[in-house]
């Protein structure tokens, strides 16, 4: 079966006791047994829940994994796969990655005892220069956060797995509708569900989706051990969510691709970084990588200064000034004082996260109606400013 029909069909059989095509939202949190030690398929919601195995089957089906977790967040997977980890081991980490996942690194992991280093992944010499004798993990976004970089994911894959490392890719950018990494072999496919995969920003949730039996069982144990289940009516959610995911992404990457064109245009901006355009650096890449489209987040940096770019955001009335992405309705923010602001100053100046970058992530409204939106906002870069400032109001 294609993506799109596993999407509806797989986790999704009738209900045998009402035939309803819907899949029913168990919320027991207890099942009763046959017999005392004699355990019937649930037990106790947390170590199982028909709601939530049905979702899971459907998130493994589209992964291409042999099993997927479903969590309370994205951070919660995150934290339950480096937890593969013991005290003295270390991962290295992409330079590009979410800022929560920076926070857990940094201050969390680190005081848990596992070592996190951050590298450009984008330069094997410096994966290989950070790796230590302690390295067990390589942790990295297919598609990179805020800069939208894309990782030579084969190559790493393959390098890792000749240092007999794990490779657990974030694959929350991407979607498994553009990108499914357990197919290029990657062990670990980590999702904030809460984005595409939800797909209408009422469901936060986090995947885990892996390619052997022995991986998904240790992460099984840990899952089940410290607790961060998906409940069952966010799994109902997530679910829903998930049938119509490659028709959403689809139609997001087209409208993303004829924005990030138009605003490559536009007077007030002084880059874009958007995969799709050829002035993308790891354009070439994304084209070989992804399929069916680019993603539906754009970055940009406007041609002003910190308080300007702050004016450009608050400006927008169609786009929600707001971190997440990935939903059907569009969102703007800065990320140097949201979505990184967990980054410390120098690793946002490193990670190249200026003052004036903007992060979109589009969403299913028109393209036109965007487009206003964002002009009228690109033009409140200027309001309020003494005239003779400069060109741009700086
Ligand atoms: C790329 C990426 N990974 C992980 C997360 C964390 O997921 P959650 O917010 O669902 O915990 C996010 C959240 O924004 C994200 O954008």
């Amino acid at each position: 079966m294609k993506f799109r029909t596993r999407a509806i069909h797989v986790g999704n059989a009738p209900d045998p006791q009402t035939g309803a095509v819907v899949q029913p939202i168990h919320p027991a949190t207890t099942f009763v047994q046959l017999g005392a030690g004699e355990w019937g398929k649930f037990d106790y919601s947390r170590s199982g829940n028909p709601t939530r195995s049905a979702v899971q089957e459907t998130l493994a089906s589209l992964e291409s994994g042999y099993g997927a977790l479903a969590f309370a967040s994205g951070m919660a997977a995150t934290h339950c796969a480096t937890m593969l980890l013991k005290s003295g081991e270390h991962i290295v980490g992409g330079q590009d990655i979410y800022g929560g996942s920076y926070r857990l690194f940094h201050k969390v992991c680190n005081t848990a005892g596992i070592e996190v280093t951050l590298a450009d992944l984008q330069d094997l010499d410096s994966l290989a220069a950070a790796l230590r004798p302690n390295t067990r993990m390589i942790w990295l976004e297919s598609i990179g956060n805020p800069r939208l970089t894309v990782p030579d994911l084969p190559a790493i894959i393959k390098f890792a797995h000749d240092h007999s490392l794990l490779v657990a890719v974030d694959n929350t950018f991407a979607s498994p509708v553009l990108l499914r990494p357990l197919e290029l072999g990657a062990d670990i496919v980590m999702h904030s569900a809460t984005k595409s995969l939800g797909g209408h920003s009422d469901c936060l949730s986090g995947v885990l989706a892996v390619r052997d039996k022995e991986l998904f069982d240790k992460l099984y144990f840990i899952q089940n051990a410290t607790g961060a289940v998906l409940s069952p009516f966010d799994s109902f959610l997530l679910s829903r969510g998930l049938k119509t995911l490659e028709l959403r992404v689809h139609e997001q990457c087209r409208t993303a691709l004829r924005i990030a064109s138009y605003l490559e245009l536009h007077p007030m901006v002084n880059r874009v970084l958007y995969p799709g355009l050829p002035s993308h650096p790891d354009h070439a890449r994304a084209a070989q990588l992804l399929s069916g489209g680019f993603g539906s987040i754009i970055t940009f940096e406007a041609k002003c200064d910190f308080e300007a770019t702050r004016r450009i955001v608050k400006s927008t009335k169609l786009f929600g000034l707001a971190v997440s992405l990935g939903a059907v309705e569009s969102l703007i923010e800065q990320p140097a004082t949201m979505s990184h602001a967990s980054y410390d100053a120098a690793a946002r100046a490193k990670a190249g996260i200026t003052d004036s970058l903007i992060r979109l992530s589009v969403g299913l409204e028109a393209y036109e109606d965007l487009v206003a939106d964002l002009d009228q906002a690109l033009a409140m870069a200027n309001a309020g400013v003494a005239p003779g400032y400069g060109e741009y109001g700086l």
